[in-house]
């Protein structure tokens, strides 16, 4: 096969970024998705339905021209949303709400000390069948950064969905085969969204001869035995596991540093990092339903109209990207053969 057309994919996980990154940004993300649930930890964060509203518009802006690109938008929850916040975030069109544990990862320090802070919050998205998108990692010290996935699920994940058996909940960016295993095991309003990183790399493609620091993001990379299991979660053709790419650009002298920032920029060829991975695993005909099918399905919203072509080509992505006043963006892949090239969306 050298030629793939599928329906066109949506992003359910990025970061967009705001200012003069938007452009760079929502160019690579409208390139290959149709649609993206858009993360809210801006400095400051994206709080509230105004906050939303205006972010979105400023995104809208950035969309090059013909294309019809869709941001989806989300609050990002702290110790002081409120039910109300919600109910209002809810009827400004807010798809979804962002459940940092404050201190887990980039600009979360104003985000839930506690998840039973959360709880008033929690029923009024049950009643709005409002998704909750978790970024499920424990943050205390005495517990081991490789281990922070799985002690999450267990103290705080299991707990919450007992509570809230109707909640639609997004563990968002899982790494580890028991976060495969919470969510097959778990009711269909339980999802996780995959990153190309977690499928293609293990913590040694980060660490082996030399730290590689474009390869280190949060929740960081885990054993070559939690990739195996997340890449049989991609392939399984189970709906309850769909495309997020966790696209997280930092510049280049922020990751490259004595401490790094966390994320991966993989917007520029996303499509086609996930082509390559289930072409490696002889799984291609799983890819639409996974890319383009079950996200849409999972939040309700009707499956995009548009197709995408992909073909068979051996590339690469340029070794940096420039940005205005001289800064500079290192891709996720850089340097490393792609295998699939999109071609174009087809109307
Ligand atoms: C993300 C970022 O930079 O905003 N970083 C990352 O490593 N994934 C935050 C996040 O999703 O954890
Ligand atoms: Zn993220």
């Amino acid at each position: 096969m050298n030629e793939l057309v599928l329906t066109l994919p949506d992003d359910w996980h990025v970061h967009l970024r705001d200012a003069a990154l938007l452009h760079e940004t929502v160019a690579a993300t409208a390139r290959s998705f149709g649609r993206a649930i858009v993360m809210p930890n801006l400095v400051p964060p994206v709080r509230e339905a105004a906050d939303a509203q205006a972010y979105r518009q400023r995104i809208l802006a950035a969309v090059p021209k013909g294309s019809g690109f869709t941001p989806l938008m989300t609050l990002y929850l702290t110790d002081q949303t409120t039910p109300q916040t919600i109910r209002d975030a809810h009827a400004a069109g807010v798809t979804a709400v962002k459940l940092y544990p404050a201190g887990a990862t980039t600009h979360s320090d104003l985000a839930v000390t506690r998840i039973e802070h959360l709880w008033p919050v929690c029923e009024m998205l049950a009643e709005l069948g409002m998704p909750l998108l978790v970024h499920g990692e424990v943050t205390d010290g005495d517990i081991d950064i490789f281990d922070r996935e799985a002690v999450f699920i267990e103290r705080h994940l299991q707990p919450l969905v007992a509570r809230f058996p109707t909640l639609k909940l997004v563990l968002e960016h899982i790494t580890t085969a028991q976060a495969v295993a919470f969510v097959t095991a778990s009711g269909p309003n339980v999802a996780a969204t995959l990153t190309p990183q977690h499928l293609l790399m293990n913590r040694n493609d980060m660490l082996v001869g030399g730290i590689r620091p474009h390869n280190y993001c949060l929740p960081v990379l885990k054993r070559r035995t939690h990739q195996l299991a997340l890449q049989q979660a991609a392939i399984s053709g189970n709906p309850k596991f769909f495309l997020g790419t966790d696209s997280a650009p930092h510049l280049q002298e922020r990751k490259e540093s004595a401490c790094g920032c966390a994320g991966c920029y993989s917007a520029p060829a996303a499509i086609e990092l996930y082509a390559q991975i289930f072409d490696e695993l002889g799984a291609l005909d799983k890819l639409e339903g996974f890319a383009s099918h079950f996200g849409a399905d999972f939040y309700g919203l009707p499956r995009n109209q548009a197709r995408i072509r992909l073909c068979r080509e051996t590339w690469q992505l340029p070794e940096k990207l420039a940005l205005l006043g001289g800064r500079t963006l290192i891709p996720f892949w850089a340097g490393q053969p792609l295998h699939w090239r999109l071609a174009g969306i087809l109307p």
